[in-house]
């Protein structure tokens, strides 16, 4: 079990001397008793999950425990029992649903827990070994396929026509849902003529996460309009399984799903079976050619290292595909090489599920902090038990604001499952709810700023709260001073956090101007800092003062001017006194200014205390060249966004940057399907493959020489 997750069902294994209680059971003793209570832990998810299609865990947290018991039986033989879920492959069937008995049965695959990518070569190793290879016989191939994160379906077709599709139900017997199946236009309702008489695909139905995404927010508006019971879905899956189980199939077809096929059920004619296809890969070309939906990263890998490139590559595009995978499947191509290997029990040995790191755990929410942004914003963060997900320890995560925490109904003293996938920040998703403790009071947003005291307000139509202090609040003025001093802005070299806190504590540094005339002697007295850095610090706000006019307008912290809006406010007007007199009719004609942002810097201008900063801060010496706004045409990037990876030979990355954004290019920071080039070089990571996943154009440094000198690369 992972040592950070909650003990919410004991550490039942670490010590069985010193035994844990999980809420509301007894005292655990030997082995019989930890064994009986993970059943029974285990029958009631497993009926949350499959039945009531509302998990209360995250599926790590099932693994966990369904692994733990495994472990438990195979070390004392004699607590295995018939009704033991370690004994069955699936779930419940619910009454409401005909029952199929599948004619093949439908298998579940051995999973690689071994999450790195020594998982997939100790498969290659052991495959090698059970088909009596040495090592002078030549590599085997397999197929790289996704491990689909929905729910596993056979399509039964008779004379090319869809009669019948079933859940796995538990392997021998599923559920008969042809009728919301149907509903899935991915799905062939006829095959070609040359289909064999009878035919059993067997694949994934999924939801896309932006379908999840759609219809979690129709369910909201329902439930928010009053309607009785509904409710919104944990994950793409769950959402995919409470579609196939609805018995009204008008409600299925509403909650769009998706399919992959990966394998085949019953075939006939039976010469079918084995040769006609002389590979897995053979046959799911087969079935694409037939009409099914296979996935296009499916490939043919050859030996240990291909399985481990696969690996790397899809977790490399995991996050730029639309729907969620949990790991990949690697299966041995060659027919006869499956039918040597078999299967052991309900697995065969010829693939295996080698997993990525779990994107949702579980921990304990210990508080919840309000945070104070620059502008005001006051953000509830969940102070998290520290839990390891989606490849990094997570201990904060966003409640983003009171109407988001009280949605979820988020609680000091919860268990909630975390949710981090790829480079997007961590959230909480939703609360298990059983193991609230008595009496956690609901969250509600204190009325004053927890930093100045000040009211806090929510604005008509806004869901956010503002603290009202402005500058006169610490918090705001500490990070405007942060933001003020950023490379990216007036880059003021050597004014870190610390240093910002005490001068702003100890009332230094009241405005921005204020730190143009800091003396030598006052810095010297802050601590831990040396005569030295002071003077260093002198002499960069001295160098700061020579800046330019985007920088400037940036440096200011006006809410919604971005660095990419500084420049083109800078651009556009070409002098700071034209910015600040401009009208919001006068600043909409700036490219991506839009009503919002005219606003702001309107309303930012507006105030006297803003003006006199900019005065103040003129006065101190702050100086830039100032032009002539720039027509467009003279951009020949205009609208072309660009993503610098690895390292450059030609330039360091920042000058790059500096290059193309003069020309009018935006350098964006992550690789979308939006992205025009990605400027990859040595040692480029993740992004790189991120844009071949995406079909993005790569360009070297030579590549990058020909979009600045404005050619076309
Ligand atoms: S093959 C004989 N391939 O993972 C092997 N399964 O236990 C049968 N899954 O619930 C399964 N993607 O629904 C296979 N590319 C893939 C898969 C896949 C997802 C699911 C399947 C089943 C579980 C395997």
């Amino acid at each position: 079990m992972n040592p950070s997750t909650p003990d919410l069902f004991g550490d039942l294994f670490a010590e069985p001397s010193t035994p844990k209680s999980p809420p509301g059971e007894g005292q655990i003793s030997g082995p019989a008793e930890q064994a009986h209570l993970l059943r029974t832990q285990l029958h009631r998810h497993a009926h949350a999950y499959y039945t009531l299609d509302a998990p209360e865990i995250p599926d790590a947290e099932y693994d966990r425990l369904f692994r733990q018991l495994q472990a438990l039986e195979s070390a004392h033989p004699e607590l295995l029992s018939p009704d033991s879920p370690t004994q069955r492959v699936g779930g419940a069937i619910l009454d409401a649903f005909a029952p199929v008995k599948h004619r093949v049965p439908m298998l579940s695959i051995r999973t690689e827990t071994d999450t790195e990518a020594s998982g997939a070569e100790a498969f290659d190793t052991r495959i090698r070994k059970e088909l009596g290879l040495t090592e002078a016989d030549p590599a085997v191939t397999y197929v790289g396929e996704l491990k689909f994160d929905g729910l596993a379906m056979s399509l039964r077709y008779e004379n090319g026509v869809l009669v019948q599709a079933a859940t796995r139900g538990d392997g021998e017997t599923g559920e008969e849902v042809t009728a919301n199946i149907r509903t899935i236009g991915q799905i062939p309702l006829r095959l070609p003529p040359d289909a064999p008489a009878v035919l059993e695909v067997r694949g994934e139905v999924y939801m896309r996460r932006d379908h999840f995404e759609a219809l979690n927010e129709r369910q909201r508006q329902r439930i928010a309009a009053g309607a009785k019971g509904e409710k919104t879905f944990v994950n793409p899956r769950n959402a995919a399984a409470g579609a196939v189980r609805q018995l009204d199939s008008g409600i299925a077809a509403e909650r769009p799903l998706s399919f992959f096929a990966y394998g085949l059920g019953d075939i006939t004619p039976a010469s079918l079976r084995g040769p006609f296809w002389p590979s897995h890969y053979d046959m799911l070309m087969q079935l694409k050619a037939w009409g099914f939906p296979v996935a296009e990263q499916t490939s043919c890998v050859s030996g240990a290292s291909g399985l481990v490139a696969f690996h790397q590559r899809m977790a490399a595009a995991r996050d730029a595909l639309p729907y969620d995978i949990d790991g990949v499947v690697y299966k041995v191509n060659d027919l006869a090489q499956q039918a040597r290997l078999g299967f052991v029990t309900r697995e065969p040995r010829w693939a295996v599920a080698h997993k990525y790191p779990a994107q949702e755990e579980m921990t304990t929410l210990l508080a919840i902090d309000v945070q104070v942004g620059r502008t005001g914003k006051l953000t509830p963060v969940a102070k998290l038990a520290p839990v390891f997900v989606g490849g990094v320890t997570v201990t904060n995560a966003t409640l983003h604001n009171e109407l988001e925490a009280r949605r979820k109904d988020v609680r000091v003293g919860d268990t909630v499952i975390v949710r981090r996938a790829g480079d997007v920040i961590p959230e909480v998703v939703s609360v298990v709810l059983d193991c609230r403790p008595a009496e956690a009071p609901q969250f509600t947003m204190m009325a004053h700023c927890p930093v100045c005291g000040s009211l806090a307000e929510r604005e008509e139509g806004e869901a956010d709260h503002r603290c009202t202090g402005g500058l006169f609040c610490s918090a705001q003025r500490k990070q405007a001073i942060w933001h003020f001093a950023h490379r990216r802005a007036m880059d003021v070299d050597g004014l870190g956090d610390k240093l910002v806190d005490q001068l702003v504590d100890s009332d230094q540094v009241k405005t921005l101007a204020d730190l143009y005339h800091l003396k030598l002697d006052t810095l010297a007295k802050m601590d831990r800092m040396a005569e030295k850095s002071a003077v260093n610090l002198l002499e960069a706000l001295e160098k700061s003062k020579t800046t330019t006019l985007s920088r400037f307008l940036f440096s200011l912290g006006i809410r919604h001017v971005g660095e990419a809006t500084a420049k083109e406010l800078a651009r556009h007007f070409g002098q700071l006194d034209a910015v600040m007199v401009a009208s919001e009719d006068a600043l909409l004609q700036v490219a991506d200014v839009g009503p919002v942002v005219a606003h702001s810097i309107r309303t930012f201008f507006d105030q006297p205390h803003n003006r006199e900063v900019v005065q103040a801060l003129r006065e101190a010496g702050v100086t830039w060249p100032e032009g002539d706004a720039l027509a467009p045409t003279e951009m020949p990037l205009a609208g072309i966004t660009v993503v610098l990876t690895g390292t450059l030979q030609s330039m360091g990355r920042d000058e790059a940057k500096e290059k193309l954004e003069a020309l009018g290019a935006k350098v964006a920071g992550s690789v979308s399907k939006k992205t025009h080039y990605v400027v990859a070089g040595a040692e480029a990571g993740s992004k790189l493959d991120k844009a071949q996943a995406l079909g993005v154009p790569v360009l070297d440094d030579t590549g990058l020489a020909l979009l600045i000198t404005g050619q076309k690369p």
